[in-house]
């Protein structure tokens, strides 16, 4: 048995470059199978030492030259990764030829195929795959590219910058030459080629300079355009009012990819996206999917400042650009739609992924500290863990001293690659305030609980409220800077109570726009509010100000009454979700103890109030008759110790909807059909909301015999994708013949357009009736399915493993086994989707005894199949540990 044990990199490694590479300049003869890679590097030596070692992995090196001359088989020393050579001189150019070939690179890294086409990724280490290099982000050049191809096959020849040459060659090729005049890593070079479309737009820049736009696509999907071509303009519009940032070429192409590892890449002047990313039409995508498609494209925008202008030492400080670029979408989100929900949404994410991942095996700090395969830490951690903490600083020091600490930033860093550190002493400095402990952090991992306690005194008024922090159960962490938004608010009139504070109190606790801004520091801090009238309910964490979990032995009184009248809507919306959580925590235990299951009369009352508030937000009044998400509740039951049983979790939930359903039938049917609309799909946000509302209501009243009809004539209509699609949803629980024959129906209406083909996948792989598991079996067996597709194979495996509790974790183990050898086969063909599909395994240690021994044993079998990829062998044997 070959157990391989792949070397581990660490941050404390770090060491700057010993050479930099002025200017890089790249010609690529273009093949499908055998692709020449020309590339003519001028390097300066730094420091003393002498010897230069090039990253490179699956080349085949045709030929190596230093300032004119062939270098012999003994000037140099190659290995499976990296190329090295003796430069004791001052200043030299290399020329390297390699040949490479994208036809056969399923991996989906450096330069492949899609659809036809030639395309690109070198996040986070694929540029070493097209050519010999210093292949790490602080490598900064300045890159010219010369593309030449077939002219048949190529009508668009791209890269980065601006094209400032072009024309025709013998034999039916062409070329063009890009030139790129900003410095930039490798990571964020990009070449797309091929027979695309074109769609354009231009931008007037606030200091009035025209940028084109371009979004390249496949022919058939040129009426899918409008919304990312709209949510482009707009990004670059907040981008300038909020944050002062201009665009900083004259050119900003997208190109819409079908076979893509993530979401997008936000190369240089030249984006690659997941088609899934760029195109929609109402007919095709949901509200959702429309929703996505404008935060990644101004995501991917937004990485042109903060990504791009000023990028990362080393990928240890990855969160510097994810943290902070998810947090600039996030809040471009916020005031495109609505910002209560927006928030509540971000936190429902970060719960049911972020907290599991850090309770988990592959817990790590944002900022980690090492790693076997980089690819594996874009992670929910990194991503949105890291955007709360730089929402941190903008709660503590206020819109204008977030923007001022931004600015500061640019002036600083623009055009180099920094640290976590850098972007941390620039708010500091900015703002005139002592951050270091923000430090803290970067470096721990796991979720933060806050205990507060409250206490009042009658007699002399005062409400001492107690707060500690503890860190994965101890209390032996650096102590962490929480900022803790808080309201006292009146139990008699709804109203905030007021108080006032010790001087010393007053320099740690200071009036917010929504409450009350206290800095928790220490372990072990309290706090004295005094003047107080009458014994208040906390509003705690208003706008979930810190990413923790709390702990506050709230009643279940104080829990309703927040719930229907809160005026900070995070709060009002945690707090039902806390009933609700009780609730099926109670039912969890009743199911195990064989009790009867009950709905609890204060979540049935808090549903209640929400559902007949008529000034409700529509989309907040959804999201409050929502129960908690599966991943959160199994969350909850593992904080409390239980180990969790899925056959206990499916019943607890299928009695609640189904009780919750029935017992406020009425009122769901009269909103069902109050927000009917005979209008054409618009995507804004009060049409969203309506849409929202009215597919909860449906999915509550498919559990009824006599309101079943409804998710049938609601997928006649056809009115758009939203719609269609959550009638389908509605009736995924049922092993039914009218089922099959929509599914069908669907099939047929859509079978040519990929994206919509993805949905029909996903939803049987979700399926959550009694054939689940043998369905998947099925799925993977179609016609339609191929593991070289990343989004075909996440909807199908990805989409089992985290999102059908029946199939995957059905007792006899069978599930696991079936995801287990999928994993296996797709790890040949794409380690990094591979690894992402495995990790709902990573889970193993909550699950009952015998579901933990069966997943177990399914680990086991992965790491002795002695044939993992690095990618998967990193999850699975830290899953093991
Ligand atoms: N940098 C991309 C983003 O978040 C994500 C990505 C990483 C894409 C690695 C491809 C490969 O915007
Ligand atoms: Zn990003």
């Amino acid at each position: 048995m070959s157990i391989q044990q792949p070397k581990e990199i660490f941050l404390k490694d770090y060491r700057p470059l010993d050479f930099e590479i002025e200017s890089v300049d790249l010609t690529f003869e273009l093949d499908p199978s055998e692709t020449l890679v020309t590339n003519r590097m001028k390097f300066v030596r730094k420091t003393d030492q002498s010897q230069l070692k090039l990253d490179g992995e699956h080349l085949v090196l045709v030929s190596i030259e230093k300032d004119g001359k062939i270098l012999d088989q003994e000037d140099f020393y190659l290995t499976e990764t990296d190329l090295t050579l003796n430069c004791p001189e001052q200043q030299f150019e290399l020329v390297v030829k390699t040949r490479i070939n994208p036809e056969a690179n399923t991996r989906l890294e450096g330069l492949y195929r899609s659809s036809g086409n030639y395309c690109t990724q070198c996040e986070a280490e694929g540029f070493r795959t097209i050519t010999y290099y210093l292949d790490r982000p602080d490598c900064l050049s300045y890159f010219t590219t010369k593309i030449i191809g077939d002219e048949c096959e190529n009508k668009v020849l791209l890269s980065n910058g601006n094209l400032i040459e072009f024309g025709e060659l013998e034999g039916g090729k062409h070329f063009a030459v890009w030139e790129d005049p900003h410095k930039k890593p490798c990571y964020l070079f990009a070449l797309v080629a091929g027979n695309l479309e074109v769609v354009e737009g231009h931008f007037e820049t606030k200091d009035s300079r025209r940028v084109d736009l371009r979004l390249y696509v496949q022919e058939n999907n040129l009426d899918k355009c409008d919304h990312a071509m709209a949510s482009l303009k707009k990004s670059m519009k907040w981008d300038e009012e909020r944050f002062g940032l201009i665009y900083d070429l004259d050119v900003y192409m997208v190109v819409a990819v079908d076979d893509f590892n993530m979401g997008a890449m936000e190369n240089k002047g030249l984006n690659v996206f997941n088609s899934k990313f760029v195109l929609a039409k109402p007919e095709t995508a949901t509200d959702v999917d429309f929703e996505g498609i404008e935060s990644v494209i101004a995501h991917e925008y937004f990485h042109n400042w903060t990504g791009n202008r000023v990028t990362c030492r080393d990928w240890f400080q990855l969160t510097l650009k994810e943290g902070l670029t998810i947090f600039r979408d996030q809040e471009f989100t916020s005031d495109m739609l609505s910002p209560a929900v927006k928030r509540i949404e971000d936190v429902k994410r970060l719960r049911s992924f972020q907290f599991p991942e850090d309770a988990g095996p592959m817990s790590h700090p944002i900022q980690p500290q090492s790693y076997i395969e980089m690819n594996n830490f874009y992670t929910m951690t990194v991503y949105e863990k890291g955007a709360e903490v730089v929402r941190l600083y903008q709660t503590l020091l206020g819109r204008d001293g977030f923007r001022k600490g931004m600015d500061l930033y640019f002036d600083r860093f623009d055009g180099q690659a920094v640290t976590v550190e850098d972007f941390r002493n620039a708010m500091a400095d900015a703002n005139q305030r002592d951050l270091s402990q923000m430090h803290h952090w970067y470096i721990q991992p796991g979720t933060p609980k806050v205990t507060v306690t409250k206490q009042y005194d009658a007699g002399n008024k005062t409400l001492s409220l107690s707060f500690k922090q503890t860190l994965n159960g101890k209390q032996e962490h650096l102590p962490l800077l929480i900022p803790v938004v808080f309201d006292v608010l009146s139990p008699s009139n709804e109203a905030a109570l007021s108080f006032s504070l010790s001087e010393v109190d007053q320099s740690r606790c200071s009036r917010a726009d929504n409450g009350w801004l206290f800095e928790l520091t220490k372990h072990d801090e309290s706090l004295v509010l005094q003047g107080v009238e009458e014994e208040g309910y906390l509003s705690l964490f208003r706008g979930f100000s810190a990413p923790i979990l709390l702990d506050y032995a709230c009643t279940q009184d104080e829990l309703v009454a927040l719930a229907s009248y809160d005026s900070d809507s995070f709060v009002r919306w945690e707090s039902i979700q806390t009933l609700a959580l009780m609730n099926l925590i109670e039912n969890v235990q009743a199911v195990e103890d064989n009790r009867e299951m009950v709905l609890s009369e204060y979540y049935a009352k808090a549903l209640e109030s929400n559902l007949a508030d008529t000034s409700l937000d529509l989309a907040l009044k959804s999201l409050a008759i929502t129960l908690p998400d599966e991943s959160y509740l199994q969350e909850a039951l593992s904080d409390k110790g239980m180990l969790i049983n899925t056959d206990s979790i499916l019943a607890v939930y299928g009695y609640m909807k189904q009780t919750i359903a029935e017992k406020f039938e009425s009122s769901l049917l009269a909103i069902y059909q109050q927000m009917q609309s005979s209008e054409a799909y618009r995507y804004d946000k009060d049409a969203i909301a309506h849409r929202m509302l009215k597919n909860r209501c449906l999915n509550y009243l498919s559990k009824l015999p006599a309101q079943q009809d409804w998710m049938q004539t609601q997928f006649d209509q056809q009115s758009n994708m939203t719609d269609v699609f959550a009638a389908l949803e509605a009736m995924k629980p049922y092993d039914s013949v009218w089922k099959k024959a929509n599914l069908a129906d669907f099939y047929h209406k859509w079978n040519h357009d990929d994206l919509v083909l993805d949905k029909w996948f996903a939803l049987q792989a979700s399926d959550q009736s009694d054939s689940a598991l043998d369905l998947v079996k099925s799925l993977v067996e179609h016609a339609d399915f191929h593991y070289t597709n990343p989004n075909r194979a996440r909807s199908v495996l990805g989409v089992f493993g985290r999102m059908n509790m029946k199939g995957f974790h059905h007792a006899s183990g069978e599930g696991y086994a079936f995801l287990a050898s999928e994993v296996l086969k797709l790890d040949k063909i794409n380690p990094q989707v591979a690894a992402r599909i495995v990790s709902p395994f990573t889970q193993w240690k909550r699950y009952d005894v015998a579901r933990q021994e069966k997943m177990k044993s399914q680990l086991t079998k992965l790491i002795e199949s002695g044939s993992l990829s690095k990618d998967v062998y990193e999850i699975v044997s830290k899953s093991l540990k």
